[in-house]
Parts: structure tokens; C-alpha cells; sequence
């Protein structure tokens, strides 16, 4: 039996940051962020936006196509909760109208969990091949002003259908699996951004992957020539290339820059999106590449603390008929650019505080966080 992804949508914010703007105003060449980190813009949430408010968007987008009660779980993985206890996936069944029969829960491991997620539900669906679940990656990557981190910012969801005889990718039995603790990127309970050593990240990323790649390797004879493109968690777009280089240097094959060259479109556009990169990475590649039919995929997931999965996937024969690339156009295209002193003054207003507020109205997108009360967080469907 064929299990995986049936269908996805994404959704971003508001607000954008052109990269340019941030290097003029940092004295920096703007071509460290375009061709240094491969990074155009970053996406960047309203006073009245957060995980929920993205991922019910782009959940109810894919959902308008589908049958409800057929979903028995949902698994919202995210490395920028919005509470320690209560799952972000509860709030989203609320707004969405979810039938109550249903299990949500909520998975943490940095960037690596909508992985986890995927895995999970496709494990699930092996038992109960009729069900199929909703996965949920959302993120907010927020980092602290005038830091290393700071161009590599981002805020986006992606939303996937989970079920048997999917119409987009088929994921194949076997992962490659790597656990490491390793301090390259944390957010203790107590702070609102990360703290990250970026070049030890970076080098976590790639041993971390490079290692997971060696486990399912072995375990299913793999060789690079059976992968016919790779996708990438992308923190920055640049961090794809330097492990594809690093892969060529492991394996002794020759990797070619054309193998995730369609993968970074909407990334390059967004911003680290955490949780939710590596599958924006896979809808650009399906959106900008006619000719994946019956095609494996490749997937590099990695998540810093650390924990690294390689797994594959087979595209299926009529997955251009399932794809919408005009609505992730409309998301990119719909958001209102930041002056620099608007961003700054936005980013130092963001406060993670459960004392009573309420938000101005900023947001056109359907649902909306309309503040706290009584120290729970309020959201409305507009
Ligand atoms: N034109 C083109 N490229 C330029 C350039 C210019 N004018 N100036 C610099 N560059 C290149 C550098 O050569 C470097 O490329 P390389 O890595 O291929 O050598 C790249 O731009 C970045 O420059 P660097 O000096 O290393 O940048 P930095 O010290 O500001 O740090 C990160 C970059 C990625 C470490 C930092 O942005 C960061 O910590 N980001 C967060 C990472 C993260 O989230 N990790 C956790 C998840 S994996």
C-alpha cells in the first residue's frame, strides 16, 4: 500500500523585510544575504498573527478539497509554541471546525518535528489505511536584533493531507536516522529568540545529515544516482548548497547544483520557516518542475539539539493535477513590504506575555489572534 502525502497548501504573514533595506541600513554589502546566504526577503508576522493563525489558513485552503471526517489526527509540529501545556493543533481544530472525534497533539524537536510528524501519521495510516491526518508545520523564526541570526528570520506554514494512495508523493519505507546533543541552536523557556552558535549549527547540520544519509544508505544499498532531486531544510538557501557540496565530498560522486536548484524559490522568499522549510522546499519543487513524475525524491530534514533524518519519496504520475502554485504566489505577492524603523519597531513590540491585550486589526488573512483574556489567547475568524 502506497502512503503519504495527498495533498498540501502553505501560508505566511503579513509583513515582509526586503533584505536589501536591512543591508543598507546595517552597512552591509547586499549581496552577502542574496548570494551569501541565498536569502531575499523574510516574512514576518502582525501583532495579530502567530503559528495558529498561518497554519489555519493554510489548513482550511487544503481542506475546501477534501473530506473532513475522514481525519482522525492532528500532529502541529512547532519550535515556537505559543503555550507550554495546551497543543497549537486544539485551537486550530476549534477554528477549523474539525469533527471532535479527533486526536491533536503537539511535537517539538527544533526544526526536525514535521518530520516526525510525517513519519508519525504514515505509521498510522498503516493501521488504519481509511483515516488520514492532518500535519501541521508552522513556525515563527524570530531573532534577536542586530544579531548574526537576524537576516535569516522567517514566519510560514505548511499544511499536508496524510493518507494511502496519495495523488503527490508516495514516502518510501526506511529513514536514515541521526541523534546528537549537540548546543548549536536552544530557546530556554525564559526568552522569546534563540540563542545559536552559527557556525557550529552549521557544522552540526551538516555531520548531523551527512550521518543520517550513511544510516539509510546501508540499510536500503542506497547510492545518490537513485535520488533524482534532493530537498533541504533550509535555514538559509545557501546552507542546501554547502550540504549537497558536502554529500559530493562524502559519497566521491559529483552533485550538481541543478539537483536543488527548484527547491529554493518560495524559501528564498521567506525566511527560515523552521518546522515548515523543508516542505516549503518540496512544494517549490513541484511547483518548478514539470517532469517529477514516477521521479525519487531525496529529503534532508534537520533539526538543531540535534536530530537529522534522511528519508525518500516517490513523486506520483498525475501530481500536476493537484498543485496550486497561484495560491502560494498569492501569499508571497500579498504582503505589505516594512519600512526598516517599522520593522525594528514591530520586532521590539513583540512581547511573549499572557497579561490581558488586545490587537489591532492588521491582518487580511481568515483568522486572526484578537488578543488575551484571562490569560488565554483569543482567536477570531474574519
Ligand atoms: N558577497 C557575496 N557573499 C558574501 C559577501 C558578499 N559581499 N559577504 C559575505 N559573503 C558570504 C560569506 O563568504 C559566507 O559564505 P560561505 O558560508 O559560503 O563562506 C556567507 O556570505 C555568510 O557570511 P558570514 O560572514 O559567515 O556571515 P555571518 O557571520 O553573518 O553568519 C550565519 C552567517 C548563517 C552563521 C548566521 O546568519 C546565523 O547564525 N544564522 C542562523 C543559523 C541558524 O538558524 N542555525 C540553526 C538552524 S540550522
Amino acid at each position: 500500500m502506497k502512503i503519504g502525502i495527498h495533498d498540501l497548501e502553505v501560508a505566511t504573514s503579513h509583513y515582509v523585510l526586503d533584505l536589501d533595506t536591512l543591508a543598507e541600513q546595517h552597512d552591509i554589502d547586499p549581496n552577502k544575504f542574496r548570494i551569501g546566504l541565498g536569502q531575499d526577503k523574510f516574512s514576518m508576522p502582525a501583532p495579530d498573527e502567530d503559528i495558529v493563525t498561518m497554519a489555519a489558513e493554510a489548513a482550511q485552503t487544503l481542506l475546501e478539497r477534501h473530506d473532513v471526517s475522514k481525519i482522525r489526527q492532528v500532529y502541529f509540529a512547532t519550535e515556537s509554541s505559543v503555550d507550554q501545556s495546551k497543543a497549537a493543533g486544539v485551537y486550530l481544530h476549534e477554528l477549523l471546525g474539525l469533527p471532535a472525534n479527533v486526536r491533536s497533539i503537539e511535537l517539538k524537536q527544533a526544526c526536525y518535528s514535521g518530520t516526525a510528524a510525517l513519519q508519525l501519521a504514515i505509521n498510522a495510516i498503516a493501521r488504519n489505511p481509511e483515516e488520514q491526518i492532518l500535519v501541521i508545520t508552522s513556525d515563527v523564526a524570530r531573532y534577536a536584533l542586530d544579531s548574526g541570526g537576524e537576516p535569516t528570520q522567517g514566519a510560514g506554514s505548511v499544511a499536508m493531507l496524510i493518507s494511502a494512495d496519495p495523488n503527490l508523493v508516495e514516502i518510501e519505507p526506511g529513514s536514515g536516522l541521526h541523534t546528537t546533543d549537540v548546543n548549536d541552536f536552544w530557546r530556554p523557556n525564559d526568552s522569546t529568540t534563540p540563542f545559536v552558535d552559527g557556525q557550529l549549527s552549521l557544522d552540526a547540520y551538516l555531520a548531523a545529515t551527512t550521518a543520517a544519509w550513511d544510516d539509510l544508505a546501508a540499510r536500503r544499498e542506497l547510492s545518490v544516482d537513485d535520488i533524482h532531486r534532493f530537498l533541504h531544510h533550509q535555514p538559509f538557501t545557501k546552507m542546501a548548497r554547502k550540504q549537497l557540496a558536502a554529500m559530493a565530498e562524502h559519497t566521491g560522486c559529483e552533485l550538481s547544483d541543478d539537483l536543488i536548484e527548484e527547491s529554493m524559490s518560495y524559501n528564498r522568499a521567506l525566511g527560515n520557516t523552521y518546522t515548515a522549510s523543508l516542505y516549503f522546499a518540496l512544494t517549490a519543487q513541484l511547483h518548478n518542475n514539470a517532469e517529477l513524475a514516477g521521479k525519487r525524491l531525496g529529503f534532508f530534514s534537520y533539526g538543531s539539539g540535534a536530530v537529522a533524518e534522511f528519508f525518500t519519496g516517490v513523486v506520483q504520475d498525475n501530481y500536476r493535477d493537484h498543485i496550486y502554485p497561484q495560491n502560494v504566489a498569492k501569499q508571497l505577492d500579498n504582503r505589505v513590504e516594512l519600512t526598516y524603523d517599522e520593522y525594528r519597531e514591530l520586532h521590539e513590540s513583540f512581547a511573549a506575555t499572557s497579561e490581558t491585550f488586545t490587537t489591532s486589526k492588521t491582518t487580511n488573512a481568515p483568522f486572526r489572534l484578537s488578543g488575551v483574556t484571562e490569560r488565554q489567547r483569543r482567536y477570531e475568524a474574519q
